[in-house]
């Protein structure tokens, strides 16, 4: 479904983005890995599928890190077909207590790393003729607010308009851009997001609260890697080529519970 595409996939190293460049690199895409933590145990699982694979250990939201990395995916390949900016970060804690540096670190992440790998891949796209594709993680927590999450809510529901608003500005240049808002997915970002760094206490309710975004789809009220990672392989193929500016919920239907 792949075969020969070239794929840069941001936080690649673990959870969903391990996921989609698993899917990918199954379907025949060579991989290019973003992520600030160690790479190496997905780079040695997609070279089993008999694709090629570089990785880059690089924080998403340092453009200059970014210009250069994309040149380097360049310079091996000659060109990128797809852009999948997964990389985020989803720390705890409450409105009132959350320290103003971290509020930037998840929008630098979440929202300007995603701005800056988009906008590079978009010139690249442009000036080399590709009907290239970008696709966005947002949330389900980007459609409907969490509590304590409202600084992670607010990044991904810039994303949502990110996505739609490039659609609108790429269409003419026949790149497609869509976003997926997954809901509770067992990743290891999931199992430990980073709690309530000021308090460093998990409020009353909270677990309660927690299970209320569990689906009863799955067999944990989570969804699985996988099951985003599928969805991340339908919007990338010819079979979603009429599709762009679309955010997809992926969810177990958590926004209705
Ligand atoms: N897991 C969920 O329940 C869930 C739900 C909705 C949306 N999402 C979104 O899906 C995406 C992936 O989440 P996940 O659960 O797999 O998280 P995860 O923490 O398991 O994996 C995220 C990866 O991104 C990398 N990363 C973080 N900051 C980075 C940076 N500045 N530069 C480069 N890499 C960076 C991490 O090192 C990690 O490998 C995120 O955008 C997240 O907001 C997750």
């Amino acid at each position: 479904m792949l075969k020969d595409k070239v794929a840069v996939i941001t936080g690649g190293a673990q959870g969903i983005g391990h996921a989609i460049a698993t899917k990918f690199a199954e379907a025949g895409a060579n991989i290019a890995i973003i992520d600030i933590k160690d790479s190496s145990k997905i780079v040695d699982k997609v070279k089993n599928y008999g694709v090629d694979v570089i990785a880059f250990n690089a924080d998403v939201s340092d453009e200059d890190a970014m210009k250069s990395a994309f040149d380097k995916i360049i310079e091996k390949w000659d060109k990128i077909d797809i852009l999948v900016n997964n990389a985020g970060i989803y720390p705890l804690e409450r409105f009132t207590d959350i320290p103003i540096a971290l509020v930037k670190k998840v929008f630098d992440t979440n929202v300007i790393g995603t701005y800056i790998c988009s906008q590079i891949a978009a010139n690249i796209f442009i000036s080399n003729s590709i009907e290239g594709i970008i696709l966005n993680m947002a949330s389900a927590a980007g459609i409907t607010p969490d509590k304590y999450h409202l600084h992670y809510a607010a990044s991904k529901a810039a994303i949502i308009s990110l996505t739609k608003g490039m659609a609108m500005e790429l269409i003419n240049d026949k790149i497609r851009v869509n976003a997926i808002a997954p809901g509770a997915v067992a990743t290891e970002g999931a199992r430990n997001p980073g709690l309530f760094e000021k308090s460093g206490k998990i409020p009353d309710k909270f677990m309660e609260m927690q299970m209320k975004k569990f689906s009863p789809l799955a067999k944990s009220g989570m969804g699985e890697p996988m099951d985003i990672a599928n969805m991340a392989l339908y919007l990338v193929s010819e079979q979603a080529k009429y599709i762009t500016g679309t955010i997809i919920s992926v969810d177990g239907g958590r926004l209705l519970l």
